[in-house]
């Protein structure tokens, strides 16, 4: 049985009809072909899948989409303007703030609410926010780089 779904992606409404328990990230990914947010765990414990609804970030695999209905998703894809990057989709790139890149679309949406929600003073602060955002490259170093750049 499935079910009416009515939210926008990336400024793009979009109406569909799915089944209950499909995922926020299964819908992103495999019914509207946005791959940027990635599939690490699948269980609330790496942030590969960081998305922002209503501008907060949440795990989409965590996420039912039925729970999006009129609300407002932002995912990786949407964050460009044109062929301009975002200012956190730059700093990543000046610091190195990935190596493998696969965690990198959800370090860089956690990154945005880091600053967005005034937990980027401090170094420190900046990793306790972004702790569960894991890579396994080890890049955070340089994440902190890039996120206290943004923050100037
Ligand atoms: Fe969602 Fe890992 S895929 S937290």
């Amino acid at each position: 049985e499935t079910m009416p779904l009515n939210v926008t992606i990336n400024g793009v409404k979009q109406s569909v009809r799915i089944e209950p328990r499909v995922t926020l990230l299964d819908l992103l990914r495999e019914r509207l072909q946005l791959t940027g947010t990635k599939k690490g765990c699948d269980h609330g414990q790496c942030g590969a899948c960081t998305v922002h609804i209503d501008g907060e970030r949440v795990n989409a695999c965590l996420t039912l989409a039925v729970t999006t209905e009129g609300r407002d998703v932002t995912t990786i894809e949407g964050l460009a303007k044109g062929d301009e990057l975002h200012p956190m989709q730059e700093a990543f790139l000046e610091h190195d703030g990935f190596q493998c890149g696969y965690c990198t679309p959800g370090q860089i949406m956690s990154a945005i609410c880091c600053i967005r929600e005034g937990h980027a003073d401090t170094p420190d602060e900046i990793r306790e926010y972004m702790s569960g955002n894991i890579c396994r490259c080890g890049a955070y170093s340089n994440i902190v780089d890039a996120i206290m750049d943004v923050k100037q």
